[in-house]
């Protein structure tokens, strides 16, 4: 065992540790700049379709016209669910289970029914992510129905990725500044990097285990609610708040007990998470438009993070700013979309880019087995259980 002197350095959490290098994505964490494939986040937020980006992550290149037909149509094609899947979901929504254990349950399943599930082939998994990627909207709306003992909305295939999804969760086509809300929405939250989750399923794949096994690992991590979680805890933080007029005191409060404000804070970004900045202004549009609900949680929010922003600052934590999950509830609400389904939704659009890194890191794949380091005792004797005391 390393002696006092030569003890190794132990990185927890893997801080600042480069596991591989990757084209799909940079993230410039000191000056808010997130990147898709070099593309800056905002002109593909304000410009593109999730369809598009998908294109884009999977094939390292904006498509032409006739590749994107091609490509909306294969997805378009592959949104339907087995009965069985189906069945599935149904029962655990009647057990009410939480939505992402759903989704991570019926993903499993999937792979029972896709005979590819064993073939590891850039053009198998190519294949089997796209599968993945068109039916996981299927799987929430589906749920989302069930719970509410509506019936299921089968897929259209004459709708967009997201109108299709807004279609099937309300049985209604979204409007056209719907459809562009949840468009941003999901393009926003398709890549990050080496997040909890890339990693997790990436852990998986290094193994050479098969798609649907990195995708069930990445669904299981974005849960916790210090990743993808915590915008569904926002918006109950939001909720406790209850009004503008509140949050000074519940800052002092919460800062003094040591309470994290959710959505805020961020392992790469030490500046403002320029996803959180696009969904600022678009929730401010929405507030105007929706007025209720989604204007109440937007006017907490602005207020909270004025207040929480000039505390941190006063600590010297100016590196503490509004993450991806900070704006997202307002946005979500003016949706129709409870917070228990705020981070299938996260899911449904990471999906993207959980598979491409996956076949990304398959191209030149290496083990993924760090260290952990020994501070226990070495060679104890065995004492028989009658002479232990
Ligand atoms: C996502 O990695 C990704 O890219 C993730 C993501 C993606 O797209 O995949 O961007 C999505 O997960 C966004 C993050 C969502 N999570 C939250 O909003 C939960 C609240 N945030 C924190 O728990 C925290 O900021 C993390 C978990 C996001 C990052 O934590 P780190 O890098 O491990 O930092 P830390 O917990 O060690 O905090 C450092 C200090 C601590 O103070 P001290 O103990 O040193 O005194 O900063 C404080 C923390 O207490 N701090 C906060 C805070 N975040 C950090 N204090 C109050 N409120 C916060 N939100």
């Amino acid at each position: 065992m390393a002696s006092q002197a030569e003890k190794p350095k132990v990185y927890k959490g893997l801080e600042g540790i480069y596991v591989t290098e990757t084209r799909l994505s940079y993230i410039d964490g000191l000056h808010s700049k997130l990147y898709y494939v070099g593309y800056p986040i905002e002109a593909l937020a304000k410009n593109s379709t999730y369809e598009e980006v998908a294109f884009l992550l999977y094939f390292l290149r904006l498509p032409r016209k006739d590749e994107l037909d091609l490509f909306k149509a294969l997805m378009a094609e592959a949104r339907e669910l087995p009965e069985d899947v189906l069945n599935v979901v149904k029962k655990m929504a009647s057990l009410k289970a939480h939505p992402m254990d759903i989704v991570r349950t019926a993903v499993s399943y999937l792979a029972a029914y896709d005979p590819e599930v064993g073939v590891n082939t850039p053009e198998s998994n190519l294949r089997k992510s796209l599968r993945i990627l068109s039916k996981a909207p299927s799987i929430i709306a589906a749920m989302y129905r069930f719970s509410r003992n509506l019936d299921y909305i089968p897929p259209r295939k004459d709708l967009s990725h997201v109108e299709n999804f807004l279609y099937m969760l309300h049985g209604k086509r979204p409007t056209e500044f719907e459809t562009k809300v949840m468009d941003v929405i999901f393009i926003l939250h398709a890549e990050h990097g080496m997040n909890a989750s890339a990693f997790a399923s990436l852990v998986t794949i290094s193994t050479l285990s098969d798609i649907y096994s990195a995708v069930v690992s990445g669904i299981a991590t974005l849960k916790g609610p210090l990743h993808g979680g915590a915008a569904e805890a926002a918006y109950h933080q939001f909720k406790e708040i209850g009004s503008p007029d509140k949050v000074e005191e519940w800052v002092q409060k919460a800062l003094a007990s040591k309470r994290r404000v959710m959505g805020m804070g961020h392992r790469v970004y030490k500046s403002y998470d320029p996803r959180a900045k696009f969904m600022r202004e678009l929730d401010g549009e929405i507030a105007k438009i929706y007025g209720g609900e989604p204007k109440l949680l937007y006017e907490i929010a602005i207020k909270l993070e004025e207040v929480a922003l000039k505390e941190f600052a006063e600590k010297g934590r100016m590196d503490i700013q509004p993450n991806i999950d900070y704006y997202t509830p307002i946005a979500y609400t003016a949706l129709g979309i409870p917070p228990e389904y705020f981070t299938t939704i996260f899911t449904a659009s990471r999906i993207v880019g959980w598979t491409a890194k996956a076949m990304e890191y398959l191209k030149d794949p290496r083990l993924i087995r760090p260290l952990d380091l020994y501070v226990g005792e070495l060679d104890k004797e065995y004492v028989p259980i009658d002479k232990r005391g």
